[in-house]
């Protein structure tokens, strides 16, 4: 959602900074700005919309400042007005911050500052208390005004600030949305992401909750919440600046469904060891863990939920665990069964999500071992959990996620599989030809990826549908409701999925001639029932989209389009028919002409409810 970056150094600030924010504008955003320590002042240019936007206000300007601040605002309190946009500044324009969270007290601190210090408020936001607050407190001291002031907010409150009378000073605090910090050959940063700042550092400091950093041209100090200077070890950056590029494809969303294949490989790659034994990372799961847990709870949210629909199908087949797969909106305040015996996986891409990392919290309180699956390496949900296993997707820039889905799910393979193999409940025989097949992936996933022309070919046909059914059982259940996700969020096209075998149920009633259906029926053990639903939609006419595996005769006789995927093995298939569905999504928001990498109202990162 909101972006910060900031810097203090030897460069032009305000290059640094727009050039970071637009690396942050695929988080979701509808306002930017900009603070800068010009010539003895603080001055702030902001607008709404997008970052263009504020380009050219500020073009023709000839900056010299070399500290500053810059937001991405995606408005919570108070409509995406220029007014609103941060950087807020002190009544006497002295400080300036921005903001990522939410004060829950704001309206107090407003009041009391209104009646105590005669504080004319400027803007609708929370943030604006910060650094009404900051500019009360200040007596000659950035940091100390700092600590004084998180001593009376509530809330999320992750900030960035500058003082006029500090030139080469930056102060940032984390209170429970990201931060990171470094320090370049010639410049310090701070941001809230670090694909903005992946032109500039090479590794990183994760900023942990209550820790202070002040940053100056030469020095980056951080600050444990007791006020005590500490040492922290930094972390090496392994995604680099052309992963965070388009690299010649139209859209983000394409180049990431492209990459799937590598994706799938890498994530591998470093799991599988040359004796063809899975290795989990540094996660110690004994059978004597395995025969403490009585369940696994999986808890995610949009697509990476959609993922633990799929593991709850592969952990309970191999390795005959109970498996709950819940949304985390719904999991955190539903007081649920959770205590030591259970296993807790989170996924989640940016590994950010407050939901997600509330349910974290929540199972964690009561007892749960905590295992995650992410992207992001050193994000809340990592941190927060007992053990890490990290998708090697690289960065996803697209607001639709792609390439994460895939490789949460060779996780969740591997995991599966792994406890299968200490519990005992799979052969040596099956072991070793799913390892060998989860191998073949890479090569699959290209294979079916170079038969984009015929999903670009029916989206042409099919992109001023109105509504798009998907449906599917068994595993296949779980990825037509990602297909359904997919599609409406870069489409915009009303969608609906359902596990097949409850058609009867209710939604055959909306079947009518031309309302298109895309089936999924890759299981061969339930081929049978899925094509009885087929022709049971077929029968009214309905435009069926069969995706089966190749060497299927029999779907064309009910279906006016088949996708054939390579032929696998039934518990692998989403890794293949996902792909059909992304393409599928990408291409009828293209013939649509809609804004495929930033859909509207979504955000890449939800860090608040
Ligand atoms: C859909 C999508 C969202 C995310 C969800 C969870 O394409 O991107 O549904 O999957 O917001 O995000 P993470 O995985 O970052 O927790």
């Amino acid at each position: 959602m909101c972006g910060i970056v900031g810097c203090t150094g030897r460069d032009k600030a305000s290059d640094m900074i727009i050039d970071g924010l637009k690396k942050l504008e695929y988080r979701g955003y509808d306002s930017a700005g900009i603070a800068l320590l010009e010539r003895g002042k603080v001055l702030v240019k902001k607008k709404e919309g997008r970052i263009s936007n504020l380009e050219k206000e500020i073009s023709g300007e000839r900056f010299t400042a070399t500290t500053g601040i810059g937001h991405t605002r995606w408005a919570t309190h108070g409509s995406p007005t220029d007014v609103n946009a941060h950087p807020h500044t002190s009544q006497d324009g002295r400080i300036a911050i921005v903001h990522n969270g939410i004060i829950e007290n704001y309206q107090d601190l407003r009041k009391k500052l209104e009646k105590k210090y005669g504080i004319e408020f400027r803007t609708d936001t929370d943030s604006e208390v910060i650094a009404q607050l900051l500019g009360v407190l200040y007596e000659g001291e950035l940091e100390s005004a700092v600590r004084k002031a998180v001593k009376m907010m509530e809330g999320a409150y992750t900030f960035g600030a500058i003082a006029q009378d500090e030139p080469d000073k930056l102060v940032a605090y984390r209170k429970d949305t990201p931060l990171i910090a470094g320090m370049g050959e010639r410049n310090c940063f701070i941001a809230s992401d670090m694909t903005a700042l992946l032109k500039y550092l090479d590794e990183i400091y994760l900023i942990d909750n209550g820790e202070m950093v002040v940053e100056t041209p030469d020095s980056l100090r951080i600050y444990s919440p007791d006020g005590k200077e500490i040492n922290k070890k930094p972390l090496k950056i392994t995604w680099n600046q052309e992963d965070a590029e388009r690299g010649g494809y139209p859209h983000f969303m394409l180049k990431e469904i492209h990459e799937q294949p590598k994706a799938i490989k890498e994530t591998l790659a470093r799991r599988i060891g040359r004796n063809g034994k899975i290795k989990l990372d540094g996660i110690h799961l004994t059978l004597k863990d395995l025969q403490k847990f009585n369940k696994i709870c999986i808890v995610a949210c949009g697509t990476a939920y959609h993922a633990g629909l799929v593991g709850k199908y592969i952990i309970e087949q191999m390795a005959r665990i109970p498996v709950e797969t819940d949304v985390a909106s719904e999991f955190r305040y539903r007081d649920p069964f959770v205590d030591e015996k259970t296993l807790f996986i989170a996924i989640s891409q940016s590994g950010e999500t407050l939901d997600t990392l509330m349910s974290l919290r929540e199972a964690k309180n009561k007892g749960a071992r905590i295992l995650s699956i992410v992207n992001v390496v050193g994000s809340s949900v990592a941190r927060e959990s007992d053990d890490v296993f990290y998708t090697w997707a690289g960065p996803e820039i697209a607001v639709a996620s792609t390439k994460a889905f895939t490789t949460q799910l060779v996780c969740l393979y591997l995991l599966a599989l792994y406890m299968a193999d200490l519990k005992g409940t799979v052969t040596k025989e099956y072991y070793n030809s799913m390892v060998s097949d989860l191998k073949g992936l890479p090569d699959k996933a290209k294979r079916v990826l170079r038969k984009e022309g015929q999903i670009e070919s029916m989206a042409k046909l099919l992109y001023n549908r109105d509504n798009i059914f998907f449906i599917g059982r068994g595993i296949d259940s779980s990825l037509s409701y990602e297909g359904s996700l997919k599609l409406k969020e870069v489409s915009y096209i009303n969608s609906f999925a359902t596990a097949a075998g409850e058609l009867k149920h209710g939604p055959i009633a909306l079947m009518e001639p031309e309302t298109t259906v895309i089936a999924l029926a890759t299981q061969d053990r339930l081929y049978d029932k899925m094509f009885a639903n087929m022709e049971e939609i077929n029968a009214r006419h309905a435009h069926i989209v069969a995706i089966v595996k190749s060497g299927d005769k029999k779907a064309k006789t009910v279906a006016r389009d088949v996708f054939t995927i390579p032929k696998c093995r039934d518990e692998l298939t989403p890794m293949l028919s996902i792909i059909p569905l992304q393409l599928f999504a990408y291409f009828m928001a293209r013939e649509r002409g809609e804004n495929i990498d930033k859909p509207r109202n979504l955000a890449k990162s939800v860090t608040v409810e």
